[in-house]
């Protein structure tokens, strides 16, 4: 049902104030929603196999009384379910495009076959289908899925197209976490998006926010704009997810109280790591631990002074100065109390000075070049005519930029001469921060990760394990995950050999 386009604006003249305007007293007032928990999704078992079905489709939400916003979603009207799978198991998720445009699944952080990663060439067609099919052969972990298609990866994403994947395993049944979800462990799909006078999304509008990547004034969580989460039990295991297209956040509480990480991108720490803050950039997980046990009402809010919102380009050009933002507020007032040890040890990881890589084996630089900005700004960006380039060189989906040999580990070399920070992310792989700038990398980033921030002069190490599949044929990414800059051009791709 669509709303008579002329009633709708006129009853949309108080927008801005209403919509975006509305922090501090007006905010804390009106009326929060409660967290919304996207669906679990556990498959139907058929013939040795968790069977899945994913539909992308066009939805309408509304995330502000009054205002129905054009959405994409999965199964639904807005992001999609969470699927839940286990170690061990195989798995076949049908996926149907019900959309007028190409699209493609992406399975971010999974390890598995080239032509079942829902990259680029994966491309399903309007009314087409695609069967990814795979075995879990991955620890308990927080991984995503989002659309990554080819050029339209950011205008996807951002209009709806993820959801999340969560993987068990002996260890994450055992260890004696929180593991009820939706009850004491809560998924946080994290995005910042912007909304016109009319209440629909606002994507790239001028050139200069495709250059720096879609910052939004207003904060989802689950698709809910500054929702409540009435928390049932006093310890809670918080799994966040930078779903944002451009957005860093850093993550901390109101009340300043402390919390433990106990999980990056591709599973548990070694031990948990105690912080105030914690920075995200698109794309990164962390799982957190918090306390609640005071019963407090908390707010979970980001602080400024991150990413690129409030320095480089777009802090020069005083875009997006540099914003606090609220993310979720938290009443423990009835939170159940509960008993837990506390856990000192999660995962036991491989002693890393043993492993043989050999030399560095690639080397990237992260690059926005002036000229190639500029052309970006009067080209649409195509097939190679993109403004952000990896060594020179743009995404060209007809190439292949290097190949590697399965079951290695390699070193991986990132380097930034761009202005900006980029968050660099490998397909087919969970990765080992060697090194930042030749200094040991952030205790919270000693895990497994797919995703690494690299800063404007920053050199960072990573060992890279290469997997056990190969194929001669079909590539996999690697790329900056602020996705208007993946989508110019800022990935590059390779294939594994036997
Ligand atoms: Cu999450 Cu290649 O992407
Ligand atoms: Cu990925
Ligand atoms: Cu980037």
């Amino acid at each position: 049902m669509k709303m008579n386009r002329r009633k709708f604006l006129a009853a949309t003249a108080l927008t801005p104030a209403l919509l975006f305007l509305s922090r501090g007293a007006v905010a804390s007032k009106r009326y929060r929603q409660e967290l919304p928990i996207p669906e679990l999704y556990e498959g139907k078992y058929r013939n040795g196999i968790k069977q899945f079905r994913l539909n992308a489709e066009y939805g309408e939400v509304e995330f502000f009384n009054g205002y129905k916003t054009e959405t994409l979603g999965y199964n639904g009207n807005y992001l999609g379910p969470t699927l839940r799978v286990r170690k061990g198991d195989r798995v076949a998720i049908e996926v149907n495009n019900h959309l007028a445009e190409d699209t493609t699944v992406h399975w971010h952080g999974m390890i598995l076959p080239a032509r079942m990663d829902g990259g680029p060439h994966q491309n399903i067609i309007p009314r087409g289908q695609w069967t990814s099919e795979f075995k879990i052969i991955q620890s308990a972990a927080t991984l995503f899925y989002h659309s990554h298609a080819h050029g339209q990866t950011g205008q996807q994403v951002y209009r709806g197209l993820a959801g999340l994947l969560l993987i068990d395993d002996e260890k994450s049944e055992q260890v004696g976490l929180p593991k009820d979800y939706g009850i004491d462990d809560i998924p946080l799909v994290i995005q910042d998006r912007d909304f016109d006078q009319g209440g629909q999304f606002s994507y790239v509008g001028f050139m200069p926010e495709r250059m720096i990547g879609k910052h939004g004034k207003t904060l989802l969580v689950n698709g809910a704009y500054s929702p409540i989460l009435k928390a049932k039990r006093n310890k809670l295991r918080l799994r966040l997810v930078n779903a944002s297209n451009a957005r860093f956040y850093n993550l901390g509480f109101e009340d300043g109280r402390s919390f433990k990480v106990v999980a990056s991108e591709g599973g548990f720490l070694e031990n948990p790591v105690v912080l105030k803050r914690l920075e995200m950039g698109p794309g990164e997980r962390y799982e957190i631990l918090v306390d609640l046990s005071d019963r407090k009402t908390v707010m979970l809010k980001s602080y400024g002074n991150v990413g690129n919102a409030s320095h480089g380009p777009m802090g020069m050009m005083g875009m997006d100065k540099d914003m606090d933002m609220d993310v979720l507020l938290i009443d423990a007032e009835s939170a159940e109390k509960t008993t837990s040890k506390s856990i000192t040890t999660l995962a036991k990881f491989p002693d890393w000075m043993a492993i043989k890589t050999g030399n560095v084996s690639q080397q990237f630089d992260l690059q926005m070049g002036m000229m190639g900005m500029m052309r970006g700004m009067m080209n649409r960006m195509g097939k190679s005519g993109g403004m952000m380039s990896i060594n020179d060189k743009s995404f060209d989906i007809d190439h292949i930029n290097f190949s590697v040999r399965k079951n290695q580990f390699e070193v991986w070399k990132i380097g930034n001469s761009s202005p900006m920070v980029h968050p660099f992310h490998i397909h087919n792989t969970q990765f080992k921060v060697l090194s930042r700038n030749g200094n040991p990398a952030n205790p919270f980033e000693r895990g497994f990760k797919d995703t690494v921030i690299v800063s404007q002069n920053e050199i960072v190490e990573v060992m890279v394990p290469t997997g056990p599949y190969s194929d001669p044929q079909n590539p996999y990414m690697y790329h900056c995950h602020i996705l208007e800059h993946e989508d110019a051009g800022m990935m590059g791709q390779f294939v594994v050999k036997s």
